[in-house]
């Protein structure tokens, strides 16, 4: 059988980064609510004249050097982001664009926070049955763009950036010891729109819109959701939690964070952090913990590694994957 294995990673994120205290100035808030409450310290911000797609392609760059591959190489791109530079065309054909790849096809993914999950276990469908061997996954979000700079109870949490890692398919044996992706779980409720939404988009309203969030309710749903699900991805596979040596979690609050750790058994030492120099960058959030980690040279070859992650839909999901 074939397993897409992870073969390079890599990141971008915005030069401007914006301190809590920022928020401060202009709205009743500050450092240590935003902290004692979110685990967020720092965000970056794209540049006016910078969009998702740039953050992306700087992304994609950096996981194909990681690689050691070129454009030509890949097969495919699927970029999950709810923050596109245009209505269409999608950013993944933006981005197979700017890095010369002509042949292949390219699409955009939009299950908000979960969206990197979803694109993950989209991919890996893709080169199971075997229409792609090789396929660059990108999460990139711009969700600067789309607050309400009144609303102290939502713009200070989230921030821009993008991740990338490029899958390749390789030959496993079907045993739970292979290395690349074990299992996947997708779930989605859309019961729940009103607790995470847009209240803008192209048919209803004609421009872009603001987020809306009913906080306390999200965290309800999150913790218990992530655990599900995290849970179910690992029983697909035949393992367990204590089998887990690393949690990549979407990154949108330490509270979350360590909360579905508990639910998990899972001690925090095992979970990838990085929610306070990011702030929750959506469908970024995961492959920017995954490039940083991989960066500092914490995963070894054999690591079980679980992601999980929860959005707007509501939408969640989780993969287990060997390193
Ligand atoms: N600074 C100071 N006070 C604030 C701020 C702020 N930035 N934001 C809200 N408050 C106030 C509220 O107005 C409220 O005041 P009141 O009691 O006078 O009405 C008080 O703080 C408590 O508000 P809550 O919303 O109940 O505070 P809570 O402890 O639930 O924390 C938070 C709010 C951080 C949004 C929390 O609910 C949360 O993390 N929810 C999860 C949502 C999330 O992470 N969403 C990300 C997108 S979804 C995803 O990626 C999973």
């Amino acid at each position: 059988m074939i397993r897409p294995v992870i073969r390079g990673t890599g990141h971008y994120l915005p030069t401007r980064v914006v301190p809590n205290t920022e928020f401060s100035k202009t709205l009743d808030t500050s450092h240590d609510w935003i902290v004692s409450r979110s685990g967020i310290e720092r965000r970056h911000f794209a540049a006016e004249d910078e969009f998702t797609s740039d953050l992306a392609i700087h992304a994609a760059r950096a996981a194909l050097e990681n690689a050691g591959m070129d454009a030509t190489d890949l097969d495919a791109i699927i970029v999950a982001t709810s923050t596109p530079d245009f209505t269409f065309p999608a950013v993944a054909t933006q981005v197979q664009a700017a890095l010369g790849m002509t042949k292949g096809f390219a699409f955009d993914i939009q299950a908000v926070c979960a969206g990197f999950v979803f694109a993950l276990a989209n991919a890996s469908g893709l080169i199971a049955a075997g229409q792609a061997q090789r396929v660059l996954v990108i999460g990139a979000e711009t969700f600067s763009r789309i607050m309400d700079w009144t609303d102290r109870g939502t713009c200070v949490l989230f921030g821009d950036g993008a991740g990338a890692v490029v899958l390749e398919g390789q030959p496993g044996t079907g045993a739970n010891t292979d290395r690349g992706v074990l299992a996947c779980d997708l779930n989605s409720d859309g019961r729940y729109r009103d607790l995470l939404y847009v209240d803008g988009g192209v048919s209803r309203t004609g421009n872009a819109g603001v987020l809306r969030m009913q906080g306390r309710e999200v965290f309800r749903h999150a913790v218990e959701k992530l655990a599900e699900t995290a849970t179910s991805a690992l029983d697909k596979a035949g393992l367990s939690a204590a089998d887990v040596d690393w949690v990549v979690p979407h990154q949108a609050n330490l509270r979350i964070i360590k909360g579905t750790a508990q639910k998990l058994g899972v001690p925090m030492e095992r979970v990838i952090v990085t929610v306070q120099d990011h702030g929750n960058t959506s469908a970024a959030s995961i492959p920017l913990a995954l490039s940083v980690a991989n960066a500092d040279g914490r995963f070894k070859p054999g690591d079980l590694i679980l992601t999980e992650a929860i959005g707007g839909g509501l939408s969640w999901g989780a993969v287990t994957l060997r390193w």
